[in-house]
């Protein structure tokens, strides 16, 4: 059954899921307020960098549209997805007023409609759909949400650099939601995926999404601090994580060790997680601790760097890998950043280089030197902070390299890794 759906929100989740959506043969249209993307997207070009997103749009341009007009979008369509950001305050907790916003807009054009359904995507706290968006839209429609009006919340589980794969070939589909006609219409949206969809309710749906992301987030910490004591005894983690990781109940998945985990959503989720946990009177102190041992994990990377060189100050420290991970210029989170702010405080002359995300570097650290990999290579130490392919295929022969993410054939130069 071919839909018409509308997309508010072009970020890299609402992009993902329109193409995604459109290579299953449905109608979309994705808004967003910046014309520039706007324009880019009907050329078919994407106005970010995620592996197959370029091809996806090409070859499925007749069935995306982009506008700047939610208005119509939302008129024309039988349901609207929201993918619109819901990034943290300075305390942890999440800002709601974007997708307060759309959600407005969305219950203005209700008024007119016979019946709609509206999709959350954007990951919210448990109760936020029934206690904040229900009641907005039902509000400004007049309308009752379940009767004239569908809802549900489906979370995303995309990774970036991997978004297309992990939407096309999912684990599950999680769906809160209440009323029969929207259940039917979301397992018809998702009729040819061959994964389990589980329905549950709104707070549920919500609340699975945060759950997942921070025990992620906790597997990381967890292995890095095993990690860290394992560098003192002289074991290697991997070796730990590799024979672990058959036990079908741990798993080896997120069991690598390293400099610590960032990007658009571990971070933000689990810190608004335990903002929200507060506000109930319930303290999360193992996420506390998760969110401790990841701040402090970059820097025994420059611990490691003053075995090797005890007087930073004046010092040329090469930095191989700005992103968050491989495959994404995003470098939001990067254990990248404490490292340079951690160097530039010692004094340090920082050369760095990363293949797709120097130039969102610029903007956070004008002053640094960025360069070809030779040159930063031709440093006094390289610390290694992303896991790059390209970066295998390097001489570190005769190199001081300092190594957050593993990468073995680094080993050719004067090597110590942050948990090996
Ligand atoms: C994550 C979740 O995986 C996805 O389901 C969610 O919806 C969005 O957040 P993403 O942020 O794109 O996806 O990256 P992910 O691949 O999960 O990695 C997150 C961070 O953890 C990266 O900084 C990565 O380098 C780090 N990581 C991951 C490790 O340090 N070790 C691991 O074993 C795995």
């Amino acid at each position: 059954m071919v839909m018409k759906i509308s997309i508010l929100g072009t970020g890299y989740v609402g992009l993902v899921t329109g193409a995604c959506l459109a290579e299953q043969g449905h109608n979309v249209v994705c808004v967003d307020i910046d014309q520039k993307k706007v324009e880019l997207i009907n050329k078919g070009v994407p106005p970010i960098y995620e592996i197959g997103l370029n091809e996806l749009l090409k070859k499925n341009k007749e069935k995306i549209i982009a506008t700047t007009d939610a208005k119509s979008a939302i008129k024309d369509s039988e349901m609207t997805i929201i993918c619109l950001g819901t990034p943290s305050k300075k305390d942890g907790s999440i800002n709601l007023s974007f997708i307060k916003r759309g959600f407005e807009k969305i219950g203005n054009i209700l008024k007119q409609k016979k019946w709609h359904v509206v999709v959350v995507k954007s990951t919210v706290l448990p109760g936020t759909t029934k206690d904040f968006i229900i009641p907005i839209l039902e509000k400004i429609s007049g309308k009752k949400a379940g009767i004239d009006f569908g809802i549900a919340m489906n979370p995303e589980f995309l990774r970036e650099g991997k978004a297309i794969k992990d939407f096309l070939k999912p684990d599950r589909i999680i769906i809160g939601t209440y009323d029969d006609k929207t259940k039917k219409t979301m397992q018809k949206l998702y009729q040819d995926f061959n994964c389990p969809i589980i329905i549950t309710g709104f707070t549920e749906a919500e609340m699975i999404k945060y759950a997942s992301n921070a025990f992620l987030a906790t597997k990381i910490s967890f292995i890095n601090e095993i990690g860290n004591v394992c560098k003192k005894l002289g074991i290697d983690t991997y070796d730990v994580a590799n024979g672990m990781g058959y036990d079908k109940r741990i798993s080896r998945a997120f069991l690598n060790s390293g400099a610590g985990w960032g990007g658009s959503c571990f971070p933000k989720d689990v810190k608004a997680l335990i903002a929200k946990a507060k506000e109930t009177g319930e303290k999360l102190s193992i996420l506390e601790e998760v969110v401790r041992v990841n701040d402090l994990q970059p820097l025994k990377l420059i611990e490691l760097l003053k075995k090797n060189i005890s007087n930073l100050e004046g010092k040329e420290i090469g930095i191989l890998g700005l992103a968050f991970k491989k495959d994404t210029d995003d470098i939001r989170e990067s254990r990248a950043i404490p490292v340079v702010i951690k160097l530039i405080e010692e004094k340090t002359l920082v050369k760095a280089y990363d293949p797709k995300a120097m130039d969102n570097f610029k903007k956070l650290f004008p002053k640094i030197k960025y360069c070809n990999p030779k040159d930063v290579l031709n440093s006094d130490a390289v610390l290694i902070l992303t896991n790059w392919d390209e970066f295998k295929k390097y001489n570190y022969t005769g190199k001081i390299v300092i190594d957050g993410r593993r990468i073995e054939e680094a080993k050719k130069g004067i090597y110590d890794g942050i948990c090996w």
